[in-house]
């Protein structure tokens, strides 16, 4: 492990893997160059498309059914596919449905040869961005697709605006307030505004005492409701076919629906035009005590996979805040126990925090899973150093929070093959600091600001941001840059394949007392060996 200044090799941009051994093997999402999927049975089109398109700087693939194209689009992840209406195999519909049902974030352009507006007009109702008729000008298409990933663009910029912004809100309320209705009410006013929903409301499973005679459980009552302000005040949310809907959030099946197809989940037609419905379940110990709906209205506004598996996050913290609403109500007296919620209070709160983390590192293949392990190691090195149990459990947390920064910064303009101009290093570089701007209002978030802040530091003194040396920079902060750097190394990157362990070890080792702190080297390799047998003992994945 080496960075620019002691070696003159480009800094890497994610947790510095940046050996001279390692050499960029992939390629990932650019958008200097996006990629682009063309499917088509005749080969004359895909040529002409591929040539074309190729010379505007696209990276071009053809396939020449939709068989082919959900295999590519399995195999690679591409920002645009074009396909022809008719193929045989799979024809263009059902490659758009099969695109849908598998969530796979492309935006889909149809072309058709027969001239009628229907088919295309068809093909934009199953989810198609746009349609081109053949026979097609070549500038024509151009023109469709560069609107399209432009639309593309701004999207994902938003996104990761509204995730910063829900962030903070969430975080400004749980510093200020402990009460679990104003953390409701701040969830459902983020789901309003992370969907861009017009109805969202939550549902509660009524309780025991209130229930009418004869009531079985299972009955669900609003328990609160935000409208956009596209509609009134007092409009309310269609009432749901709970026959069809509990199934479903029971066995969690995600419920999202279109148009027509969301009728069925409604106990009869709505009185508006229904654009897009999704419900998730707010369940606590496996059981659904309520829900959690989002109603669009709005022409051209459905509510995208992604979006759902935000709400997934929103809806799971509303159900802890629920719990602990319960828990704090019936301790209200017992001064002991009511300490107990507190502490589950604060535990609630943070685990607020690691879902959003969470959650945008599941935007981003090559990070997935990144904090859980760097957690996990981070953990072996503390038990490796005999740290007191509470210290432990803080290297833990911070383990888990140590990258949080990033959710201010634009990682798809850093993940990207080649060098990073000097404004994207600053960027990349800002995220420690970010971290602890995030952490540090929170009263017991504080211990975790040095596991966040430092673990970019270097031993000898070149790391950043402080600069700071040997054991001025705070232990927590060198165990997190060990086991950050050796997950960074054994997973694959935008950049390069993940490394064997063998040779992340030997690269530790040989950046041991110049990058990191040698006694924490030496734990993490007396350590690692005998997690790896019990890992793979217990069937989990372990590198290679
Ligand atoms: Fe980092």
């Amino acid at each position: 492990m080496s960075t620019t200044t002691r070696e003159g090799i480009p800094e890497e941009i994610e947790d510095e893997p940046s050996s001279p051994a390692i050499q960029r093997l992939e390629y990932t999402f650019n958008p200097e160059s996006p990629r682009i999927l063309v499917v088509d049975d005749e080969r004359v089109i895909r040529e002409i498309l591929s040539d074309f398109l190729g010379l505007e700087g696209y990276v071009v693939r053809t396939v020449e059914d939709g068989v082919q194209a959900i295999e590519e689009l399995q195999k690679r992840s591409y920002n645009l596919v074009i396909s022809d209406l008719k193929m045989p195999k799979m024809g263009g519909l059902d490659l758009i449905e099969k695109i849908t049902e598998l969530g796979i974030p492309v935006l889909t352009v149809i072309m058709t040869g027969f001239g009628t507006v229907e088919t295309a007009i068809e093909a934009m109702k199953h989810g198609a961005y746009d349609y081109i008729l053949k026979p097609f000008k070549v500038e024509e298409v151009i023109h469709i697709v560069k609107r399209g990933l432009d639309r593309q663009r701004l999207q994902h910029e938003n996104l990761r605006l509204k995730d910063a912004l829900s962030i903070y809100k969430i975080s400004e309320a749980i510093a200020t307030s402990l009460s679990v209705e104003k953390v409701l009410d701040l969830v459902l006013e983020a789901v309003l505004d992370a969907v861009d929903a017009d109805i969202v409301n939550l549902l509660l499973e009524r309780p025991a005492d209130q229930r009418e005679a004869g009531e079985r459980p299972g009955a669900f009552v609003e328990h609160a409701r935000k409208v956009s302000a596209r509609l009134a005040d007092t409009e309310a949310a269609p009432p749901l076919n709970f026959g069809e809907v509990l199934p479903l959030l029971q066995d969690d099946k995600p419920l999202l629906a279109h148009g027509a197809r969301a009728f069925r989940y409604l106990s009869g037609p709505p009185e508006k035009r229904l654009v897009s419905f999704c419900s998730i379940p707010l369940k606590l110990k496996g059981r659904t005590i309520g829900m959690l709906n989002a109603y669009s209205y709005t022409k051209g506004a459905k509510f995208s996979e992604g979006q759902r598996k935000m709400l997934y996050v929103l809806g799971s913290r509303a159900a802890v805040s629920i719990e602990n609403a319960r828990l704090y109500e019936s301790l209200v007296d017992a001064n002991e126990e009511l300490l107990g919620a507190n502490v589950s209070l604060e535990e609630n709160f943070q685990q607020t925090i690691i879902g959003f983390a969470h959650a945008l590192e599941e935007s981003d293949r090559y990070t997935r899973g990144h904090s859980e392990r760097v957690s996990t190691y981070a953990r072996l090195i503390a038990v490796g150093m005999r740290l007191p149990s509470e210290e432990l459990e803080t290297v833990v947390k911070a383990g888990l929070l140590h990258d949080v920064g990033k959710i201010g910064i634009r990682n798809d303009r850093l993940n990207k093959p080649g060098k990073l101009t000097p404004e994207e290093l600053a960027m990349f570089r800002s995220h420690p600091a970010k971290g602890k701007r995030i952490l540090e209002p929170i009263p017991f978030m504080r211990d975790l600001v040095p596991g966040c802040y430092c673990h970019h530091e270097a031993w000898d003194g070149s790391g950043y941001p402080q600069g700071l040396s040997s054991d001025r920079i705070p232990t927590i902060g060198r165990i997190v840059a060990v086991a950050d750097a050796y997950d960074a190394m054994t997973t694959d990157r935008a950049y390069r394949k993940a490394l064997p362990h063998v040779i992340a070890c030997g690269e530790l080792e040989r950046c041991s007392g110049t990058q990191f702190d040698p006694e924490i080297v030496r734990v993490f390799l007396a350590h690692v060996e005998d997690f790896r047998k019990a890992e793979a003992l217990a069937s989990r994945p372990i590198p290679r």
